[in-house]
Parts: C-alpha cells; sequence; structure tokens
C-alpha cells in the first residue's frame, strides 16, 4: 500500500537539463485539421480544470523566465483561461496581455473569465495560430501551451510565433510528451482507451510525443540560449490528473465511435472499470512528461 500523504509533495522525477540531444528526425505530416479535442462545453471546461492545475508550474516557469513590467506578451491558442491571468499580473497596468484564439467559444470564456476577473491590460484576438492577425515584432514575450501537440504544422506555428517577437524577445513552449503515461498495476481498461486517444488524436495530426521534440524545434528556427525543464508528477487520488485519461476520452467519445475504435457500450465499460480502478489508492498513475522550453529571438 502506497502512503500517498507522505508523497503529496514529492516530485517522482524534477530535472531541469539544457541543449538535449536531437532524438527524431521530423517525419512528413498529415495536413492540419481541426482542433482534435474539439470545441464543446466538455473540452472548455477540461481546459479550464487543466489550467488551474498547470497554474504552480507556469508561475514557476514565469518566475525563471522573469517577465518584466510593462512587457508586451501574447499567449497563443489560450482557450477558455491558458495563462493569461498569470501573464495579465507580471506585466502589470503599463503591459499589454493578448490571447490569440481560434475557437469562438474558447474566446468567449476567455473574454468572460478576463471581465470577471477585472483584467483590464488583458485582450482577446480571435484568430489562426498559423498566420495571425498581430502586428509583426511587436512583442516582448509570446508563449504557447498544448497547442502545438494539436497542430500538425508545428514548425509553421513556431516561425508566426517568432515572427510577432522584436528581435531579442522570448519564445515559450510548453507541452507534454506521454511517454511516461501510466497505470500501476496495468489496466485493460487503459490501455484501451489510451490507443483509442493516441488514434483519434494522431488521425487529426496531433503529436502526443511532441515534448521531446522542442528543443531541436526551437534550435532549427534558430532561436538562442535555448532552455528546457522536463518533470513528471505521481497523478495522486483526487487530483485532476488522475482522471485526465477519462476526460480526454470524454472530449473524444463521438469519434472513438465515429472512427471505429470502440463500440459505444465497449467504451462506457472501459470508462467505467477505468474509474474504479483509479479511484483506489492503491493504484499509482504517472503523469505525462511535462515539457518547457524557451528562447531569445536572434537579434
Ligand atoms: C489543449 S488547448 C490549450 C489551451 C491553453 N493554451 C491552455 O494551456 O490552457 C489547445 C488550444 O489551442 C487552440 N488551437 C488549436 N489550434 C489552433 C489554431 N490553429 N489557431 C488558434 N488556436 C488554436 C484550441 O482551440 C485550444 O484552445
Amino acid at each position: 500500500m502506497i502512503d500517498y500523504s507522505q508523497q503529496q509533495s514529492e516530485k517522482l522525477v524534477r530535472r531541469v537539463i539544457s541543449g538535449l540531444p536531437e532524438t527524431r528526425t521530423h517525419d512528413a505530416l498529415p495536413p492540419w485539421q481541426d482542433y482534435p479535442l474539439g470545441g464543446t462545453q466538455v473540452e472548455e471546461e477540461r481546459l479550464i480544470r487543466q489550467a488551474t492545475d498547470y497554474e504552480p508550474r507556469a508561475r514557476l516557469l514565469l518566475d525563471r523566465i522573469g517577465v518584466q513590467p510593462g512587457s508586451n506578451v501574447a499567449d497563443i491558442g489560450c482557450g477558455p483561461l491558458g495563462i493569461l491571468h498569470l501573464l495579465s499580473e507580471r506585466v502589470g497596468p503599463l503591459g499589454r496581455v493578448v490571447g490569440l484564439e481560434r475557437e469562438p467559444r474558447f474566446a468567449a470564456r476567455a473574454r468572460a473569465e478576463i471581465a470577471r476577473r477585472g483584467l483590464t491590460n488583458v485582450s482577446i484576438v480571435d484568430g489562426d495560430a498559423l498566420a495571425t492577425p498581430l502586428k509583426k515584432q511587436s512583442f516582448d514575450l509570446v508563449h504557447e501551451r498544448l497547442v502545438m501537440i494539436n497542430v500538425s504544422a508545428r514548425e509553421t506555428l513556431l516561425a508566426e510565433m517568432l515572427s510577432l517577437l522584436r528581435p531579442g524577445g522570448t519564445v515559450v513552449l510548453e507541452e507534454v510528451d506521454n511517454v511516461s503515461w501510466l497505470c500501476q498495476p496495468a489496466h485493460p481498461s487503459w490501455d484501451a482507451i489510451l490507443h483509442a486517444f493516441h488514434a483519434v488524436f494522431q488521425a487529426d495530426g496531433g503529436d502526443p510525443f511532441v515534448g521531446r521534440r522542442l528543443p531541436e524545434l526551437l534550435r532549427a528556427a534558430g532561436v538562442q540560449d535555448i532552455q528546457v525543464a522536463m518533470s513528471v508528477d505521481l497523478a495522486l487520488p483526487g487530483e485532476y490528473p488522475r482522471k485526465h485519461l477519462v476526460s480526454l476520452l470524454d472530449s473524444v467519445r463521438d469519434r472513438v465511435s465515429s472512427m471505429g475504435l470502440l463500440k459505444d457500450e465497449e467504451a462506457t465499460a472501459h470508462r467505467e472499470a477505468l474509474v474504479a480502478h483509479l479511484s483506489d489508492p492503491a493504484t499509482t498513475v504517472i503523469d505525462k512528461l511535462r515539457v518547457q522550453a524557451w528562447g531569445r529571438k536572434s537579434k
């Protein structure tokens, strides 16, 4: 029996590295399609919960980067919240935060969130991250989180982000890599749902293993002073990441069925069995590898 109370503050792995070796060449990717997880109410709520869960880590990242008061910053693909509120705090009343989002439902929720929180230095712009309507070379920092994992045109996304930065500005990527994601004891419903989720995600151009590629993508784009932080956490009972796979299944349930990956009754049975397995405190869940990578646009 694992004593989770003692492990509450322990991190399974936490390391900070820079200049990772390149591990994979870039395969030809299918053309960009829609956001694989969809623009539904279910996904909107999932993204709000996830933004809350990721907040401590995002704060640490912004501490390390050192965002200056008065800066102009952008959160690309901000979803219904992203890190808009954290950037707003950092840049202060003389700074400006722009959230760029393509999905109308998420952009509307982001506007509601910034109004509710009274964040007068934040605005939301509707647009495609691959060809934004934002002014080129006008930002001190451009950030994205979990957008690159969803789009097949990864180099285009990074090039667009860099084009928005002034020379010497900071580009920041936050992604995951599913390499570490598992439960112990293993469970057939975990395997079935993870396999179905990956199949939907990859069919739509997503790369669930993109995290490992961030250093090489930045390097290939000519970014300087690249730094990388990686960490893996346990997903403890009661924490949001514990049942993240179940939430993802809910977000792609229609596609799982329409792609013939699982019949509806199979998906329901696997979901129930997995919820029970994850509710057992004796089950260990190791979360996805989280990767943060950043650097400077050359002058
Ligand atoms: C997993 S969510 C992450 C949201 C937010 N960055 C966060 O970390 O909470 C991915 C977001 O990227 C947006 N997105 C995906 N492709 C996009 C594109 N081509 N242009 C603009 N937004 C895009 C989606 O609509 C969604 O809001």
